[in-house]
């Protein structure tokens, strides 16, 4: 059944106001609290842009200093999300581990509070609850890593900003200044994007006044599809399938053939290229110079020029960072909670907004199943 009024995926459904960013697709540009991202990456600690989104300014740096003290509490790994993600099994995907996580701390926030209504609490109880959970997810999502590689938590250390500790405590090498820089600006245009499917299921659930912590594990489930976060480990599974850049025609052809989806590329509401690309693809440049990896630069490049060509259809940010992850040494099942970590500001900046002005989220749907009909034998008692 087809009607005009439905808007199948919401697409072009404006559904509320926001003022933590704006996407313009016709400009090509993407402002954070009205800052261009690309200015913020260049020049800003990844912790100061979420301290941005947050509370709609940047930091003094007594401001700053003041939101790291706030956060040293829980950049450890605590015991019991420890113990949580230990007991699933080696082999679970470490999305799967990281909202398992979430859960726990969250658990343990709300334990006691009975009515699940005052958990939602005041703008800033939930501002504590979003800055603990960026404060421990570095811990968590580095744990997982190194718990696969059968390797023990690395503690934060107080000499290395956000960005860097993360490298820290998932390599425990002290990381480069380039290799810093560009994962710093990934985390940066990682944290935000206005209704995207995790920030708007983020604001289903706060709209039914559910707690912070529900609708960031919702968030985290609606991430990790492919269609959404999980495109940056696709893509890195994409480069695997190819090898190297003389495979890319024969491999496209086939593909398309298939009807395949090719993963990094395409956008809801950018058709003619994601604003974030460029400065991701820089970071992706100076990591490909720094590793002297020129065959990932290749095949980057000439699968984006092919399928451009073929499709008019061009890279989303899950493009560039997929491969720069690698560079890094991240494992592809941990490119996603990687995505978390960042994003986590932007879907917890939007529940506090929801909070703020809340109507619930309860759209309509059109039946176009069964004609009404009847148990047999059944009459009715009155
Ligand atoms: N590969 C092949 N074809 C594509 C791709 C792609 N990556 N993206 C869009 N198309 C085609 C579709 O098949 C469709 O073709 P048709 O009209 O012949 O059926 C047409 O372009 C329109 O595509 P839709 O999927 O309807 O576009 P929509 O706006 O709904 O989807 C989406 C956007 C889901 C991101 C899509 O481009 C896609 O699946 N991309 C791959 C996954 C991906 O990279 N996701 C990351 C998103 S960005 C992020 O989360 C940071």
């Amino acid at each position: 059944m087809t009607d005009p009024d439905i808007k199948k995926g919401l697409a072009g459904v404006v559904v509320d106001v926001t003022a933590i960013s704006k996407v313009n697709p016709e400009t090509n540009s993407l402002l954070y609290r009205g800052y261009p991202v690309q200015e913020l990456a260049a020049t800003q600690p990844a912790d100061a842009v979420a301290y941005l989104l947050w509370n709609g300014e940047l930091p003094t740096a007594a401001q700053l200093e003041a939101q790291r003290e706030d956060g040293r509490p829980w950049r450890a790994l605590a015991p019991e999300v420890k113990a949580a993600i230990d007991a699933l099994p080696l082999d679970s995907h470490p999305m799967d581990e990281v909202r398992t996580a979430v859960s726990v701390i969250g658990a343990l926030d709300l334990a006691g509070i009975d009515n699940v209504l005052d958990a939602t609490g005041t703008v800033d109880e939930n501002r504590a609850r979003s800055l603990h959970l960026y404060a421990a997810l570095p811990a968590i999502v580095a744990y997982g890593q190194r718990r696969r590689h059968g390797l023990e938590p690395i503690e934060w250390r107080e000499d290395l900003d956000y960005a860097a500790n993360f490298l820290w405590m998932t390599f425990g090498e002290e990381p480069d200044p380039v290799v810093v820089d560009a994962f710093n600006r990934s985390l940066i245009l990682y944290a935000e994007h206005s209704f995207n499917a995790s920030t708007f299921t983020a604001r289903v659930i706060t709209s039914t006044l559910s707690d912070l912590y529900s609708a960031v594990v919702g968030a985290i489930g609606a991430l990790k599809g492919p269609l959404h976060g999980g495109a940056n480990e696709a893509v890195m599974h994409i480069f695997g399938e190819i090898g190297d850049a003389s495979n890319v025609v024969p491999w496209l052809d086939q593909a398309l053939a298939e009807k395949r989806k090719i993963m990094g590329f395409g956008h809801r509401v950018y058709k003619r290229g994601d604003s974030r690309v460029p400065t991701m693809k820089a970071a992706l440049d100076s990591l490909v110079e720094f590793y002297d990896r020129p065959d990932i630069a290749d095949l980057y490049g000439t699968l984006e020029s092919e399928f451009v060509a073929r499709k008019g259809i061009y890279p989303n940010l899950d493009y560039p960072s997929g491969p720069a992850y690698n560079l890094i040494g991240f494992d592809t099942l941990t490119f996603t909670p990687l995505f978390v970590a960042a994003r986590v500001v932007g879907w917890t900046a939007h529940i506090m907004e929801q909070m703020a002005s809340n109507a619930l989220i309860r759209p309509l749907s059109l039946y176009d199943g069964h004609d009404e009909r009847h148990i047999e034998g059944y009459t009715a008692d009155t």
